[in-house]
């Protein structure tokens, strides 16, 4: 099952956080990563401040925002298809609406947007969000408005987010900002920055906000949350500069993670994404120990490639994750892993993709996102090599992938058959007005009859029926405790 994330496309929000005091509209949507998703919202709450409540109509808006992805080519298509309709509505409905260009785009193409995109007005970066009063007064004032510059402190821990598109029930909660990897492929080092952390408290403080809202899960988020690092700065790369005590004293993934499950003891916890060459034993223990974190690890590798993932700048050989499975499944026996991978990476022989297909084989992942290679300017692949595997060979392989993938769904899906698993339920199922939609804590999607349950419960259900991609069941009556 191949989900292509940079294709999902957030609507706008309900109306329950809008100010009745505020007079403008914000059209405000996102591409691509659950940090985008999160930022936007970090941009409707300084929005907010100036006098904007978000519509979901685009004919109405004063300002559109669209906040866009630049992981993979089609991801970049997408957000111009996007900027050729906001186009159209002005033309038509509305030629006062002003139009911004946010998040890794605009970060990628800077000024260049203005150039090519004769509709945008402002082009914001990242990191720039807290400008954007001032951007849009230039705006306002007839002046085009480009802040894209990258900053090494910003990680908004003083933005409440406004909720946007919410159930009331998940809501994401950014950890880290930026990366410091270097994956050759990748073009996040360049649209977001450095890794930086955020101050813990801030985060236990949004966090205890979403409870009293009533908020049941939280996932945290980061590039790569295992390298999180607080240390009374945030910066990764000063780490080694830092006081012998500040040192000492830092705060790591795992012990924030602790945290947060201590504070909210009947709130589920998640957290994503994480890279193995960063992740360690501790973060299971802890996992363990608290039965309100999730059992579920997203653990992109990529390639099962030795040659492949060191061409890639992963820092693991495929044995070496092998192991960090093997770990994880020794002290966490229940817990799903799932997988991002990309196929046709520049000089990928038959060979090496074989050798993904066997590892695949071996972790029989629960999900995964599977993407064909898609050459971004700038990163060190661009500059190193030839985009040299033809498109009709990367769509074999990736159907070959998403093939397995779906064979291992199947047979993970299946091990729930006759049992009873702990669902979050989340929202009616889309195919049946009679059934609720949840997730189990290994983030498999169950559907059953809705009896007397209503969203945001935690309910028994004992599995009937499966999918590859869905368990379907009956609740039962019992109260339900995570375990
Ligand atoms: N650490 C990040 C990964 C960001 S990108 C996270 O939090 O999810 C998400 C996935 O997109 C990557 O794991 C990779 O599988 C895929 N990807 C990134 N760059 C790509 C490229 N140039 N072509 C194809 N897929 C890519
Ligand atoms: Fe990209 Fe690798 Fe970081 S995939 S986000 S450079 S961990």
């Amino acid at each position: 099952m191949e989900k292509t994330i940079d294709e999902t496309k957030q609507g706008n929000s309900l109306q329950l956080d809008n100010k009745p005091q505020n007079t403008r509209k914000l059209f405000i949507e996102s591409y691509g990563c659950a940090m985008n998703f999160s930022d936007s919202e970090v941009v409707a709450s300084i929005l907010q401040e100036q006098g904007f409540n978000t519509t979901q109509i685009l004919e109405e808006a004063d300002l559109v925002l669209v906040n866009t992805c630049s992981i993979r080519d089609k991801a970049e298509q997408t957000v111009r298809k996007r900027l050729e309709k906001y186009n159209a509505v002005k033309r038509d409905h509305n030629p006062k609406m002003k139009v911004g260009v946010l998040g890794c785009m605009a970060e990628r193409l800077k000024e260049k947007f203005l150039d090519e995109e004769k509709i945008v007005d402002m082009v914001v970066g990242p990191d720039a969000y807290k400008d954007l009063p001032n951007l849009l007064a230039e705006v306002e004032a007839g002046n085009d408005a480009v802040n894209v510059i990258l900053s090494k402190e910003e990680t908004y821990a003083d933005v409440s987010p406004v909720r946007l598109n919410s159930n009331g029930i998940n809501a994401l909660v950014s950890i880290t900002r930026g990366c410091d990897n270097m994956c050759t492929f990748c073009v996040v080092p360049f649209t977001r920055g450095r890794e930086r952390s955020r101050d813990p408290q801030s985060i236990l403080n949004e966090i205890d906000l979403l409870a009293i809202q009533g908020y049941k899960e939280i996932t945290l988020l980061g590039q790569n949350v295992d390298s999180y690092l607080w240390y009374g700065g945030g910066l990764k790369k000063d780490f080694k500069k830092a006081s012998e005590m500040e040192q000492a004293t830092a705060t790591s993934f795992s012990q924030l993670l602790e945290m947060v499950a201590v504070a909210q003891p009947t709130m589920r916890v998640r957290f994503s994404t994480s890279n193995p060459q960063d992740m360690t034993e501790d973060v299971f223990h802890v996992m363990t120990k608290h039965k309100n974190i999730c059992n579920h690890i997203h653990l992109p590798v990529q390639s099962g490639s030795d040659r492949i993932l060191k061409e890639m700048n992963r820092q693991h050989t495929a044995a070496e994750y092998l192991k960090l499975v093997d770990k994880i499944w020794e002290i966490l026996p229940d817990c799903s892993i799932s997988q991002d991978m990309i196929v046709g990476f520049p000089s990928e022989t038959e060979e090496d993709h074989q050798a993904t297909l066997d590892l695949m084989e071996k972790v029989k992942y629960a999900f995964g996102y599977m993407y064909k290679y898609s050459e971004r300017p700038g990163t060190m692949a661009a500059r190193k090599f030839e985009d040299d595997i033809p498109e009709a060979t990367k769509k074999r392989r990736l159907t070959e992938i998403v093939d397995a993938q779906r064979k291992h769904s199947a047979f993970r899906t299946k091990q729930f058959l006759g049992k009873t698993t702990q669902v979050l339920i989340e929202r009616e199922s889309k195919k049946n007005v009679d059934e609720w939609s949840g997730r189990n804590q290994q983030s498999i999607v169950v559907v059953f009859p809705k009896g007397d349950n209503k969203p945001g419960d935690l309910v028994n259900v004992k599995i009937t029926n499966c999918t590859s991609a869905t368990l379907i069941g009956i609740s039962t009556p019992s109260n339900a405790h995570e375990s």
